[in-house]
């Protein structure tokens, strides 16, 4: 616990108010929420208006790569709106410290697969495009206004759940991500994994990643709002652990952690998956004094434990 007292707005359009209850049993603390979409601008002057913030942490986002293919109109309106109506709030009330999630897919496709934050931006999807636009979006703003201090984070694969087994994903219908997948065939939810190509060119054939525990992830945002930047600045950081693991890998370690099977079947290559991609993390290493502590063993111990108790999620 960092001693924060915490609001939360969500419109709730993929998850639940049990979590916060959750939070609310782990941490002794209450945790005000307000049920609006940041679109609203009514709505969400009215909670600037009723708290005081010290700083917002901005999470709230569509983040599945082929809906934002699908319906993109969607993604930009719900990413880049939400993004404008909250700096515009947040100015009005002279909040100006703004931690937001970003994401490693802003890279898209490098020369390297080591990404490093000094790389230009080269998305391939619309949901990446949302992730890059916010990005210039907010470096103009403190650009224009020196008071403001914006942090991005650039997130790799978060997996894992809180180590009590209280919180964790709870994605809805079918998951698009590895790690939940394998959660719910080891749970019996699922008969198999569909494994996405093992011909690429990697240690075993089958796509690397690097994949980050959510308590790793938590804390790096803490570290973020309790660095002190030059105000009107606007920073980036890679957070992920430096290196990958591929989606064979993973599955052992999941099997070690749950003792349980996890049947799979290879099928092709999904599209628009690159074979190898990790972060450079040296540099939120150095200025926000942020590493990784969790291993893949630990994030799959948790993520058994969540999952095992939950076998419905928060619905369980
Ligand atoms: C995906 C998104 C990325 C987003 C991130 C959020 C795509 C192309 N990219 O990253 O933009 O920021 O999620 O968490 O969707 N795999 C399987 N079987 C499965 C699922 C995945 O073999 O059922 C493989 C994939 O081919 C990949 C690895 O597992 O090699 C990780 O996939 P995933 O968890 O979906 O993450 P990313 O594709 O890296």
């Amino acid at each position: 616990m960092s001693g924060y007292s915490v609001v939360v707005a969500d419109n709730l359009c993929n998850s639940s108010v049990e979590p916060l209850r959750r939070i609310e049993k782990l941490t002794g603390q209450p945790v005000t929420f307000y049920n609006i979409d940041l679109r609203d601008e009514p709505a969400l002057e009215n909670v600037f208006a009723q708290e005081n913030f010290d700083g917002v942490i901005h999470f709230a986002g569509l983040k599945a790569v082929g809906d934002s293919v699908t319906n993109p109109l969607g993604y930009y309106d719900n990413n880049l709106l939400s993004t404008i109506v909250l700096c515009r709030v947040m100015a009005r009330h002279n909040v100006k410290q703004l931690v937001f999630s970003s994401s490693a897919t802003v890279y898209g496709i490098q020369a390297s697969p080591k990404y490093v934050e000094t790389m230009a931006m080269a998305p391939v999807n619309p949901y990446g495009h949302t992730k890059a636009m916010i990005e210039q979006i907010l470096a103009d703003l403190c650009m224009s206004d020196p008071t403001w201090r914006i942090t991005a984070l650039r997130y790799f694969n978060p997996i894992g759940a809180h180590p009590s087994g209280l919180i964790g994903e709870d994605p809805n219908g079918i998951p698009n991500n590895l790690f939940p997948f394998v959660m719910q065939v080891a749970v019996g939810k699922r008969p198999e994994l569909i494994v996405f190509g093992n011909d690429y060119d990697t240690v075993d054939g089958t796509g690397v990643r690097d994949y980050i525990h959510v308590v790793d992830l938590a804390l790096g945002h803490i570290a973020a709002l309790e660095h002190d930047p030059e105000p009107g600045s606007y920073a980036t950081y890679n957070l992920g652990s430096g290196s990958g693991s591929s989606v064979f890998e993973v599955v052992d370690a999941f099997k070690t952690a749950s003792g349980r099977d996890i049947p799979y079947k290879v099928a092709p290559r999904r599209s628009g998956d690159l074979a190898i991609y990790y972060a450079d993390p040296s540099k939120a290493n150095r200025l926000l004094n942020w590493k990784t502590a969790k291993t893949l063993a630990d994030a799959c111990a948790d993520g058994w434990k969540w999952q095992s108790q939950n076998p419905n999620g928060y619905a369980s």
